[in-house]
């Protein structure tokens, strides 16, 4: 059997609560199907960095990227941290200099109680947002001049390339090919934003020409918004930016029942890649055992279906929707349970 190396970086706040319930399930399913997977934990977070000035270790990217075929984050933000320097190294650090080019963000309703929407139901919200992950605003370009003054002025470039707006573009239609869904929806802004968006417009309806069964579509980002609530059933998968997917993708954590259950993943095809839940640290909730552990669950199935194991994945998240159908959850959800309870919940309901 060859073995596989898992990172585990638990991170700040409730994130190492979710990594917990997430890896005792992924023990447990690594050990009964044999997947030869093998868990290293790095314990870089906010209280490393403040001890010791030190994000990331020298050479821990080159590690990662050499020796490791994915990664199970927990998440990063601490108050003590201002300016989350050490979640940009990291985080951030990890999607630029790993190139994971592809945060896929599924928006699936797993059960009707918790749907926020009147009359939309597990048929209507289940969608998926792919967002450009490596560009955009995010590449921190820019800078002040006259800083600190009146007249103080800042720039912040938006970069957009023709590479990664394709690459981001043709991934989103090769999923809706692979998994079935019947369209692609290219959101952004470019009745305003003239440049880049007239370059993802023009890759966008290149690039729909080769996907030609599959139904594509362009929307405004405001209207995307609007749409999402009022009529979730029309979108297969969406596609959009960075910083336009990172709006909408919490907006479609809500649609799915909350921050608590959404998962994501970075990831670069064929390379390793970085899996976490969409939440954020939460430092209020930290250590009270009160966190919802489904995310960073579901995050767990997402990898292992990235690196090939989709029953057990499947199993992952059919326990998942057991247990809320049980109303076996935190109280986010509805239950009474604390994290490490839903977890077991969980746990106890894998038929593997
Ligand atoms: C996300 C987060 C990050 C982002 C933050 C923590 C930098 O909000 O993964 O959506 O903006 O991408
Ligand atoms: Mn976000």
């Amino acid at each position: 059997m060859t073995t596989r190396k898992i990172a585990v970086i638990p991170g700040d706040g409730i994130g190492p609560e979710g990594i917990d319930a997430g890896m005792s399930i992924l023990e447990r399913v690594n050990a009964a199907s044999k997947l030869g997977l093998e868990f290293v934990t790095f314990g870089w977070n906010a209280d490393e960095y403040l001890r010791t000035g030190i994000s990331m270790p020298h050479g821990a990217m080159e590690d990662i990227r050499n020796n490791y075929a994915a990664v199970y984050l927990g998440a990063f933000g601490d108050p003590r941290v201002p300016d989350m320097k050490h979640a940009a190294d990291i985080l951030l650090g990890m999607r630029f200099q790993l190139d994971l080019y592809v945060n896929y963000r599924p928006v699936k309703l797993l059960n009707e109680r918790l749907s926020p929407l009147k009359a939309k139901g597990t048929k209507e919200i289940d969608f998926v947002i792919f967002r450009e992950n490596t560009e955009g605003a995010y590449v921190g370009m820019g800078g002040f001049f006259k800083k600190g003054t009146a007249e103080e002025i800042a720039v912040q470039e938006d970069v957009s390339s023709r590479k990664g707006v394709e690459r981001i573009i043709r991934y989103a239609f090769e999923f809706a090919r692979k998994t079935g869904r019947p369209s692609v929806c290219m959101a952004d802004k470019n009745n305003v934003m003239r440049y880049g968006g007239d370059l993802w417009l023009r890759t966008f309806e290149d690039v729909a020409k080769e996907y030609s069964e599959i139904e594509s579509f362009h929307m405004f980002v405001d209207a995307l918004t609007m749409q999402m609530v009022r009529a979730p059933e029309m979108f297969g998968v969406i596609v959009t930016n960075n910083m336009f997917g990172d709006i909408v993708t919490d907006l479609g954590a809500a649609l799915q029942g909350g921050l608590g259950v959404a998962a994501s993943g970075n990831i670069n095809p064929g390379k390793v890649s970085l899996f976490e839940p969409i939440h954020g640290s939460a430092p209020k909730y930290a250590g009270k055992d009160v966190a919802n552990p489904f995310g960073a669950i579901l995050t767990a199935a997402m990898m292992l279906e990235y690196l090939g194991h989709q029953a057990e994945a499947d199993v992952i998240e059919q326990a998942v929707i057991d247990a809320i159908e049980a109303n076996e959850t935190t109280h986010d959800l509805g239950g009474a349970l604390g994290t490490k309870a839903a977890g077991e919940a969980v746990g106890k309901r894998l038929r593997l």
